[in-house]
């Protein structure tokens, strides 16, 4: 199950990622916002963030006008590893070696085609598992 959250910056782009998703078969969960208003991205990171530190999600997308308030706010969560992604070698680089837990992009940075080219890369891109990674990212957490 993956969730999603985004503020009225990354609203629209959301709207293509759940469209993409469901085409792709995948599960989702939406904590919102519902609409293109002007709400407050740190609600929407928190729920996404404590969705998945419940065990509720396993992944998460977060979108806001640039990914950075509300990656900074999922990473607050102890457990999370929020990547703000703007191309798909990062998306690649984050899973195999920081074995990131949350997708964030920013809904006015990228456009939509790059944007789903970079979902898919994170969710397809599995961990590397190798050592020296599980080691830095355990440090992360110390
Ligand atoms: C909202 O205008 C904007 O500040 C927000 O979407 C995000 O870019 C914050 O980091």
């Amino acid at each position: 199950m993956i969730a999603l959250g985004c503020d009225h910056g990354g609203y629209e782009l959301m709207q293509e990622v759940k469209k993409h998703l469901e085409e792709r078969g995948l599960e989702y969960k939406d904590f919102g916002c519902t609409g293109p208003e002007s709400v407050d991205y740190p609600v929407y990171g928190k729920k996404v963030a404590q969705a998945i530190v419940d065990g509720e999600c396993e992944k998460g997308i977060l979108i806001c006008g640039t990914g950075i308030g509300i990656s900074i706010t999922a990473n607050k969560f102890k457990g999370i590893r929020a990547a703000l992604c703007t191309d798909c070698f990062t998306a690649e680089a984050t899973r195999l070696h920081n074995d990131a837990n949350i997708l964030a992009m920013g809904g006015r940075v990228v456009g939509p085609g790059l944007a789903l080219k970079i979902v898919d890369t994170f969710l397809d891109t599995p961990f590397s598992g190798d050592e020296r990674h599980i080691r830095r990212i355990n440090m992360i957490e110390d």
